[in-house]
């Protein structure tokens, strides 16, 4: 039998992007390709790119430069661009980067297999089409082989959203729904291999529209399924959070108390200039009926600063819904222009790089120490803890509580992949330490 070729994947960006690349590596599985971690002694070298924040993709174009040794040294060796990098630039990186053999947009990554046969025979191959065909249809039934106990599951792509700062509504294309049927024997195939808490994804994945009751009526669907302990979804948009939602946080067993649901900016004015859609004031009676139906809930979100005309007074009010919907965590990021969103073109109005570092700086400090606060709060409780893997000290485990909290403890191995109840002793930086309970 022929030696296996190594495929090198390295993945930016959200968890979609890590489950494309798992689904990108499993089809060219097909075409006699093994992963390896190391870019050294791969034979094609595949980066599934992020175009969110300009420096997202400005890693891109450097860690190309950090391939080019190899490249020199194996000319047979195959350079890839995937993502959403390759969606937003496709020929563009064929043209300003000779040593790229392949572009590949999230959308078109089903017909890898042809395209590392054409580039195996010396051309360069570009696909950055939407195409007709669903791409899940025509990639192959997953691999049966045991993983961990987590796992990604896309069952939503796109967006229509149209924030008017982001480029996801172009690099990935409108919202398109997997139906449940299939999103259920995926899941099905994830628990026969080991796993027990599922994360479905999707830009939007509270548009989720492959079930006749919308994303709670597929997660209903999953609380039915044996062998599966936990459901968590990820992103929603607050506009999607419909009733049976809302409610499924309270009564649905697996369902988990937490919950990702971006806000942006905590002002009206700066919100409508977003295109949001939504006020801060409609965002917190929603998370007040969240918290209505489940009173221990983790909030998340995501934040941006210095968009555009965004003034000090603009920016306390997001520092002040920061602190009013009592968040447990959250990601913030300083305002990055991207070609062809509208929000790029208000270049009269953009703010101050000095004051929008500033900005950033105090809401991070607050989120920080909302973080702690709510993490420390946890000592003297018990959680439930879905062990993962081993830990840094010997007989340690480490996994994650209902919370999304990652926690340690002393267990034995065989507890890898089981949930069990862990007394928290201590808060450490980044994770909190327990004993099991008895
Ligand atoms: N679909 C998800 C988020 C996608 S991007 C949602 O709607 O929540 C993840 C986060 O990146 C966004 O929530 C936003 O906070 C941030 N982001 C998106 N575009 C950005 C830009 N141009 N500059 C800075 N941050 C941005
Ligand atoms: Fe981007 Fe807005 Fe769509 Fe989220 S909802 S992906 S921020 S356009
Ligand atoms: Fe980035 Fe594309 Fe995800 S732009 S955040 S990888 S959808």
């Amino acid at each position: 039998m022929a030696e296996p070729k190594k495929l090198y994947i390295k993945t930016y960006g959200c968890q979609m992007n890590v489950y494309d690349s798992e689904r990108m590596a499993e089809a060219l599985g097909g075409q006699g390709y093994v992963e390896t971690k190391t870019p050294e002694d791969a034979d094609m070298i595949l980066l599934n790119t992020c175009h969110i924040r300009e420096k997202a993709a400005e890693k891109v174009y450097s860690e190309l430069g950090r391939f080019k040794p190899l490249k020199e040294a194996r000319p047979d060796l195959k350079i890839g661009v995937a993502g959403c990098v390759a969606q937003a630039e496709g020929e563009e990186i064929i043209k300003r980067q000779p040593m790229v053999d392949l572009v590949v947009g999230p959308q078109s990554y089903h017909r890898l297999p042809q395209m590392e046969q054409a580039v195996r025979s010396g051309t360069r191959a570009l696909d950055t089409d939407f195409p007709e065909e669903d791409k899940f249809e025509v990639l192959k039934e997953r691999p049966k082989s045991k993983r961990g106990p987590t796992a990604f599951l896309s069952v939503q792509e796109g967006c229509d959203k149209f924030c008017s700062f982001c480029v996801v509504p172009y690099t990935r294309g409108a919202e398109v729904s997997r139906p449940a049927e299939r999103v259920l024997s995926e899941a099905r195939a994830l628990v026969e291999a080991g796993v027990r808490e599922i994360t479905l994804l999707g830009q939007n994945v509270n548009a989720y529209h492959g079930h006749e009751k919308g994303l709670a009526g597929l997660i209903w669907e999953l609380d039915k399924m044996d062998g599966l302990e936990r459901i968590r979804f990820t992103t929603s948009h607050p506009n999607d959070m419909d009733d049976a939602l809302v409610e499924a946080h309270g009564t649905c067993g697996k369902l988990m108390p937490y919950l990702h649901l971006p806000v942006q900016s905590g002002s009206d004015r700066i919100l409508k200039a977003m295109n949001r859609k939504h006020t801060a004031e409609s965002y917190l009676k929603l998370i007040a009926r969240i918290r209505e139906a489940r009173p221990d809930l983790h909030l998340s979100g995501d934040f941006i600063v210095g968009f555009p005309g965004e003034t000090d007074a603009d920016f306390e009010d997001t520092m002040s819904i920061l602190r009013e919907a009592g968040y447990g965590t959250a990601f913030s990021f300083k305002y990055s222009p991207r070609p062809g969103t509208p929000a790029a073109e208000k270049t009269d109005k953009m703010v101050d790089p000095d004051v929008a570092s500033e900005r950033l700086y105090r809401l991070q400090e607050q989120i920080s120490s909302q973080q702690k606060a709510l993490q420390d709060s946890m000592v003297g409780r018990e959680v439930s803890v879905l062990f993962e893997k081993r830990g840094r000290l010997d007989g340690q485990l480490v996994g994650k509580s209902e919370y999304l909290h990652a926690v340690h403890a002393i267990a034995p191995e065989s507890l890898i992949g089981e949930i069990a109840r862990v007394q928290i002793k201590e808060s450490g930086p980044n994770s909190l330490g327990g004993v099991l309970s008895a």
